[in-house]
């Protein structure tokens, strides 16, 4: 059993304010630091803490912070396979408000020349069970990764983030699409019946599961939808919890689901495993989002379990 991670490594740089800017206003941070991030980075990291075997396809500039962070996923368990190259590591600007919700800008850097896929990386996709993407790195390495996995039988998990129309080519090889309620609005537009802006959040996970994957749609502190093409959605709850900062949540909760479907699934990805997987990764991200920063605020599998007992 492994679990692979395709995608982005970011530095964070990241500023707690009252509340997040308005345009053409200024505000004044109360104080700033600096943490390990990037949506493939964090779930790498989530998923490595729940307790898979992880590796890490990444790009990272031959530069400090990137020195850093392949040093960081490696002491959290992560094997990287890191290209190193001439742009310099990516970094993301994040504000986070009193509320702990958060707006970020990314400049990928790096991230950017993750394109075609070479052999060795098609070889650690083709090994793992699980394969997790996200939206951060070149569509081609996306489509290239997915391929390479649909063809190995690795069960591909999608986090569609941050969100762009999805080729129908990429679609057909993802197994568990995730999104947020707002990437959902946005790829309703693709679906047949493309009238979603007013529907419910049920309505919604059944119109995107026409997409073909199987659909969960998280939605934040309630928790997270999960719909298997041609059933009735399902509800999996969140946890009441006090938030500080929302950023990596999500991550947390696709690294958490992917360990999950690692160590569950056996050539099925039934309902009750995604439920299953999902329950675990909403406890994952209720305890992420009482910490600060992305990839600090990533929990292990003790403190999971521990937070079950206790809930
Ligand atoms: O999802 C949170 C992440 O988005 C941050 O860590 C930031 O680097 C951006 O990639």
């Amino acid at each position: 059993m492994s679990t692979v991670v395709l995608g982005s490594a970011n530095r964070d740089l990241v500023y707690r304010v009252e509340r997040i800017p308005s345009p053409g206003e200024t505000v004044l941070a109360a104080s700033v630091s600096v943490v390990a991030g990037g949506k493939g980075n964090n779930q790498a990291i989530a998923a490595a803490r729940s307790g898979a075997e992880v590796t890490f396809i990444v790009a990272l500039g031959t530069d400090e912070p990137g020195d850093r962070l392949a040093a960081e996923a490696a002491a959290a368990g992560v094997t990287l396979q890191a290209r190193r190259v001439t742009e310099p590591t990516g970094t993301a600007i994040i504000t986070v408000d009193d509320n702990g919700e958060n707006a970020i800008v990314v400049n990928p850097g790096a991230n950017r020349l993750l394109e075609m896929l070479n052999v060795g990386e098609n070889a650690a996709i083709a090994g793992a069970h699980v394969l997790v993407l996200q939206l951060e790195t070149p569509m081609s390495a996306v489509i290239g990764a997915a391929n390479a996995a649909r063809a190995a039988s690795t069960t591909v998990v999608l986090n569609a983030s941050p969100i762009q129309p999805l080729p129908a080519g990429l679609l057909a090889s993802i197994d568990v699409l995730i999104v947020n309620e707002h990437e959902a609005r946005h790829l309703a537009a693709q679906t047949r019946s493309n009238q979603t802006q007013n529907e419910d959040e049920n309505a919604l996970a059944s119109a995107l599961s026409e997409l073909g994957p199987a659909v969960i749609l998280t939605l934040g502190p309630r928790g997270a939808i999960v719909c298997v093409p041609g059933e009735l959605p399902v509800l999996v709850p969140g946890r009441r919890v006090a938030a500080v900062d929302t950023t990596g949540a999500g991550d947390t909760f696709c690294g958490a689901l992917a360990a999950k479907l690692d160590q569950e699934t056996r050539g099925t990805l039934d309902l009750g495993a995604l439920i299953r997987a999902a329950e675990f990764a909403t406890t994952a991200a209720a305890i992420s989002v009482q910490r600060h920063g992305a990839v600090p605020s990533i929990p292990t599998l003790e403190e999971i379990r521990h937070f079950h007992s206790i809930n």
